[in-house]
């Protein structure tokens, strides 16, 4: 269940950056597909972007792109970074803040493993709990 609100928050920050920073008629989307690997999210818009020298530091607790008009503490994507990290993904950042590209794109994929293996372990099937297409 802790893990589960975990995951709630990640989903709220990326949400709540993505449509704070927007502005009138850009567009958020956010898609989830399963894949070899796990789920893979994307939550991407098509709004201002972050410039490129704020990039590699932007998950950094406290950090903000500057300057900001939309109050925060610039912890919401520390936050996010860490609760992946824990469930074993990494978060991936794109961003431009010009061109048709313009907007950010944030990535990740949650492991099948943790789901799946404690599913296998729910149904006990004992000598033949073998899943081999989910192995590494
Ligand atoms: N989707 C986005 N579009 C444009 N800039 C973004 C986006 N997401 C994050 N940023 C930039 O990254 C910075 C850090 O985001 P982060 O969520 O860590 O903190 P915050 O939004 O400033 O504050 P909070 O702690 O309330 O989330 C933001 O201040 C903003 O400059
Ligand atoms: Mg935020």
């Amino acid at each position: 269940m802790g893990a589960a609100d975990r995951l709630h928050q990640v989903f709220l920050n990326l949400l709540e950056n993505a449509l704070l920073y927007c502005r009138p008629g850009d567009r958020v989307t956010i898609s989830l597909r399963r894949t070899p690997k796990g789920v893979e999210c994307v939550v991407c818009d098509t709004g201002p972007g972050i410039p490129a020298e704020h990039l590699p530091h932007i998950t950094r607790p406290f950090y903000r792109a500057a300057p900001q008009a939309v109050p925060g503490s610039g912890l919401g994507l520390a936050i996010v970074e860490e609760v992946l990290r824990r469930h074993g993904s990494r978060l991936e950042i794109e961003s431009r803040t010009e061109g048709p590209e313009r907007g950010t794109q944030v990535r990740f994929v949650l492991p099948a493993e943790t789901g799946a293996s404690s599913h296998r372990a729910r149904q006990g099937s004992g000598d033949h709990d073998v899943s081999p297409e989910l192995g590494s």
